[in-house]
Order: structure tokens, then sequence, then C-alpha cells
């Protein structure tokens, strides 16, 4: 992580965080961002959303918002825009937009080292598995096939190898014997709806210190991470 992101998220004058959120699909864990800012549960302003898919249910969500949405799918001439050009106009966004934290919410597109190294902000991504196990697609049918005991999700900060930066948290649950992919989609998302705002707010607070990321010099208090939680009671 560069320098530039050092103390890019401290929260200076108790201003609240400025978050930049990437998706491509529902946008649900947005919605809990967005009832949480209105309700002022969680120290936040939600200063801009980006969706590679113009289909996406979520740029209805944050228009009844009102926050400022930059749909990046195709390019003028009607093709679908590729990882480079959608990552040029996406970096101007987010640096027209100075956001705090960026949050890959449900972002269904591989990012190139150079977007992630040089963003405004550190980037964390919402992953529904419990990292480092289950990386990439199809993460609820591949446990319930391994016969894992327990499954859940992480949120982890992004790097160039995809899903495998440092995990800051995690929630989990049991496995039921009658869980299908889907059944066990629903309830991981349940999780996602807390795990996201509880991680946010640890950072908004400083507790979660992306800056220390992989900086052994620096002192810190910090527990060692991920912070796990167990929610589904
Ligand atoms: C979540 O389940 C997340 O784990 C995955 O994509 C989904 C996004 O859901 N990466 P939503 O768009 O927030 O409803």
């Amino acid at each position: 992580m560069s320098d530039s992101h050092a103390t890019s998220h401290v929260i200076v004058n108790n201003k609240p965080l400025r978050i930049a959120v990437l998706l491509s699909g529902s946008g649900s864990n947005l919605q809990v961002l967005i009832n949480a800012m209105q309700a002022a549960e969680l120290p936040i302003e939600i200063v801009g959303v980006i969706s590679n898919r113009e289909d996406a249910y979520a740029i209805t969500r944050a228009k009844d918002a009102s926050i400022p949405v930059a749909v990046l799918s195709h390019v003028a001439s009607g093709k679908r825009m590729g990882i480079k050009t959608f990552e040029s106009h996406a970096s101007e966004q987010l640096n027209a937009w100075q956001p705090d934290l960026i949050v890959l919410a449900g972002f269904m597109r591989v990012l190139s080292g150079s977007f992630i190294d040089s963003a405004p902000a550190p980037m964390i991504n919402l992953h529904p598995a419990l990292l480092p196990a289950y990386k990439g697609l199809d993460t609820h049918q591949r446990a319930i096939q391994a016969g894992e005991r327990h499954h859940g999700c992480s949120i982890h900060v992004v790097t160039a190898e995809l899903d495998a930066g440092a995990v800051l948290t995690q929630a989990l649950l049991e496995v039921n014997q009658k869980d299908s992919a889907d059944s066990l989609q629903a309830r991981v998302q349940k999780l996602e709806h807390q795990l996201l705002p509880w991680t946010i707010l640890l950072i908004a607070k400083d507790v979660i210190n992306l800056s220390n990321q992989g900086n052994e010099n620096k002192a810190t208090y910090l527990p060692a991470l991920p912070l796990k939680l167990w929610l589904d009671k």
C-alpha cells in the first residue's frame, strides 16, 4: 500500500468517513450502509457508487438515497467496457470523490494491481467465504460439497492477488445438514449485512488501522486480525 494511503482513513475533527462503493448487483449491502448512514448509526458519508453493470438494482438504491452514481458498463459505441477503460474512468471518478475508504460490495470484476495501488484510498472487499478457504466464485456450493461444518464471510484488504489480501474480519455460521447452496447464500448474506457495517465502524474508529497492514515496525495496540464474530444464533 502506498504512503499516500497512510493516514487517509483517519477521521479528522470527527468528520464522517467518506466511502465509495464499487458493485455489480443487487446492492443489499449498500442498502445496509445507506440505512446506517441515514440513521446516523455509522459515522460515514457514502460519496459515490460505481457500478460496472447498467442493470444493477443497486443503482436504484443509490439514486433513491441521492448518492452520486457512475455506471461504467459500456463505451459510447455500445460495446461492453474493457477492464482498462473501466479502470481509467473509475480512477477519474474516485479521484474526484476523494474517498477515505473504497468498499467492494458484490463487485464482480478483477482489478489490476496498478489500479489498486494508485487508488486514492485503501480498498476492502466483502467475500462470501471464510478466507483463505474458497477464494473466487461458487463458494457456497464448494463449501457444501467439501462437507464443511463452518462457513461464513470475510472482509479483506484488496490486493492484486484475488481474495488474498489481509483478512480483517469474519463472521461464521454452522452449516446445516439440509443447507443447499441457495439457503447457505441467504444465511451468509445475513451475516454480511452485520459484518460490513461493524467492520467499517472499526475502521472509522481506528480499531482496525489499514495503514498498519504489513507494517511490523509501527506500534499497535490492536488485537490480532481477523476479528471473528459468531453471529448466527
Ligand atoms: C454478496 O453476497 C457478496 O458476498 C458477494 O456478492 C454479493 C453482493 O450482494 N461478493 P449485494 O449486491 O450486496 O446484495
